[in-house]
């Protein structure tokens, strides 16, 4: 999503071409004191403004909630966009070009371009057809599940015409390259030509949080197979990163610092029908961590409501995990097996959905309920059982508070004593790891590497110093990371990163060097060069697991069959081999 690095010179360019009073000043009124400017603070409501913004320093500060920063921080904060992001569009504003990194990603971005252009030509044209009498058919499909004329027209539904060239016809008579159509996969070549990818299907066209078409859902609205057919993976529709419903609803989500997460189109629909504006869905494919830290830009709270067959609640397991790693609050609405959101919010209406909604649980409860639900907890067997998962639920909080408030739910809940299941936990923690034996058929077997606490972040950062720190003093050790493949990519730290790229083409840059003797300031290593490289290859081995087990679970997830055995194997194949590598 956008372009991620720009070099400093440029930033700084756009930054002393932009007023930061003329920027906020367009969008909050100020007015002049002394030197300063102020105004009504936009970031929290207030009747006095203590809103200030200095032009000397080309700073904005609120000292009523404490939010402040430079003029891409107000960008960022009001508009909700990346840092990049917000620089291009003040650049655009003073129509200073924007560089791009090189003529390959330009003509990368060229081509992303054109491809969401085709797809917005598509969209119009499955637009239209569902308006006309060869719509007739879906037309009516809509009517019986209650989606009435207003709805359809907000979400831009269509309809794929039952012929095997209806778009692809009209795609080449509004000049487009039917290559570029394949590539945006909207149609295939056949043996006499190109053919519709999609035919006979109601049309939800999906777009990236900008608003921008990327891709397609197509539900067959008769008895054809697949029920959904969606755009598979192309340079600007990528699964993993695209959440359906995030362009109309980014707003609310923001207002109400919640979004409500379910898995359909239909149930996005259904929800914003009864007034329930903060919905996305995932696309019938895991939640990713890439989705989370989408939403996260946008809000603190998730709700999960998933649908209530059992792929749906191993979903919603799956995908708290993945919402709370990356900072989220996260609740979880369930329903009853057969229904989903969409289904609830038709039979039950708008007030039942608030309630519905409003009374989500605390994802570890839930977790929890679940688990002693799905045991017989009246016999000793089926208490002991549940007792067992339990352990190995709570062991795995890494805080402390948290592990102790779950636990007296958990006893409760269970009928047990604390004190009883607290010392199963501490065993828990205290005991040496075995890796479980593996049942290759079942994925979900994989045993969790994370267990019992996960890597912390800040240690990844230290691992990366030290070995920075023993590459400043003694340059030649790089080229011994260098033979062991080490690459500028595998230090996340960004500054880090830019101390082994300057290292290692022995080009001096100020920024660099501004960095090396920073860190050269820093107390060196208790650790040997040897330890410390051991435990940073240990890193990004770590990395790569945490990667596949990722990967993997949203191949496991995919519902659409695609052969995806081939890539599942080799997945698990370098999972193992890393695996028994290991010794972390
Ligand atoms: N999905 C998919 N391919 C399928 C089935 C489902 O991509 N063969 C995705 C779609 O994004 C779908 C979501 O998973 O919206 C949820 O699937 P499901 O609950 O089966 O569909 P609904 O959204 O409930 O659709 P409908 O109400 O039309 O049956
Ligand atoms: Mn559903």
């Amino acid at each position: 999503m956008g372009i991620a690095r720009f070099s400093e010179e440029w930033i700084e360019q756009v930054r002393s071409a932009v007023d930061i009073v003329e920027v906020i000043g367009r969008r909050v009124e100020l007015r002049q004191s002394g030197k300063n400017y102020v105004g009504l603070c936009p970031f929290h409501s207030e009747k006095t403004p203590s809103f200030t913004v200095e032009p000397e320093k080309q700073f904005y500060h609120c000292f009523g909630c404490g939010q402040g920063g430079n003029v891409f921080n107000f960008i960022m904060a009001t508009e909700n966009l990346t840092f990049p992001e917000a620089v291009i569009k003040l650049a655009e504003e003073k129509g200073i070009p924007v560089p791009v990194i090189s003529p390959r990603e330009r003509r990368r971005e060229q081509e992303r371009e054109q491809l969401r252009q085709v797809n917005l030509l598509a969209a119009r044209f499955f637009y239209r057809n569902l308006r006309r009498p060869a719509g007739a058919q879906a037309w009516a499909y809509l009517q019986r599940r209650g989606i009435s004329g207003e709805l359809a027209r907000s979400f831009y539904l269509g309809f794929a015409p039952e012929e095997w060239d209806g778009l692809a016809a009209f795609l080449q008579a509004q000049g487009i390259d039917l290559g570029l159509a394949q590539a945006a996969g909207l149609v295939t070549k056949g043996k006499r030509g190109y053919i519709d990818r999609f035919r006979g299907r109601l049309m939800f066209p999906i777009c990236d949080h900008l608003g921008r078409f990327v891709g397609f859902g197509g539900r067959s609205i008769g008895e054809g197979q697949p029920k959904y057919l969606n755009t598979g993976q192309t340079p600007v529709f990528n699964k993993g990163q695209i959440l359906y419903g995030l362009n109309w609803a980014k707003e609310e989500i923001k207002a109400q610092d919640q979004v409500v997460i379910v898995e359909g189109y239909t149930d996005v629909i259904s929800l914003f029908a009864v007034g329930q504006r903060n919905v996305v869905a995932s696309l019938g494919t895991a939640f990713t961590s890439a989705h989370a830290r989408l939403l996260r830009r946008f809000c603190s709270q998730a709700i999960i409501a998933f649908d209530g067959d059992t792929a749906g609640q191993r979903a919603a397991w799956r995908g708290m995990e993945v919402l709370h790693a990356s900072g989220l609050q996260v609740r979880v609405a369930s329903l009853a097996s057969g229904q989903d959101p969409d289904s609830y919010a038709r039979s039950q209406g708008a007030e039942a959905v608030r309630t519905w909604l409003n009374s989500a649980q605390p994802f570890r409860e839930y977790q929890i309920d679940r688990i002693i639900s799905q045991h017989d907890v009246e016999t000793r067997e089926g208490k002991l059982a549940a007792s067992t998962e339990l352990v190995t639920l709570l062991a795995q909080l890494t805080s402390a508070v948290e592990r102790d408030e779950y636990l007296r739910y958990a006893a409760e809940r269970l009928g047990v004593r604390e004190e009883s299941l607290a010392a199963e936990v501490n065993q828990k923690l205290g005991i040496a790891k075995v890796p479980p034996v593996h049942n290759r058929r079942n994925l979900k077997n994989i045993p969790k590497r994370r267990r019992p606490k996960p890597p912390l972040e800040a240690g990844e950062a230290l691992r990366e110093r030290e070995v920075l720190r023993y590459l400043l003093q003694e340059p030649d050790l790089l080229a011994e990371l260098q033979q062991r493949g080490v690459s500028p990519e595998d230090f996340q730290h960004p500054e880090y990163r830019q101390v082994f790229v300057s290292l290692s083409q022995s080009i001096p840059d100020a920024q660099g060097t501004a960095i090396a003797s920073r860190l050269l300031s820093l107390p060196a290593p208790t650790a040997n060069w040897e330890d410390c490289l051991q435990s940073f290859l240990a890193v990004l081995q770590r990395r790569r697991l945490r990667k596949i087990e990722e990967k993997l679970s949203l191949l496991e997830n995919d519902r659409e069959g695609f052969d995806v055995r081939m890539e599942l194997y080799q997945l698990i194949k370098e999972y193992f081999d890393i695996y028994h590598e290991q010794s972390f």
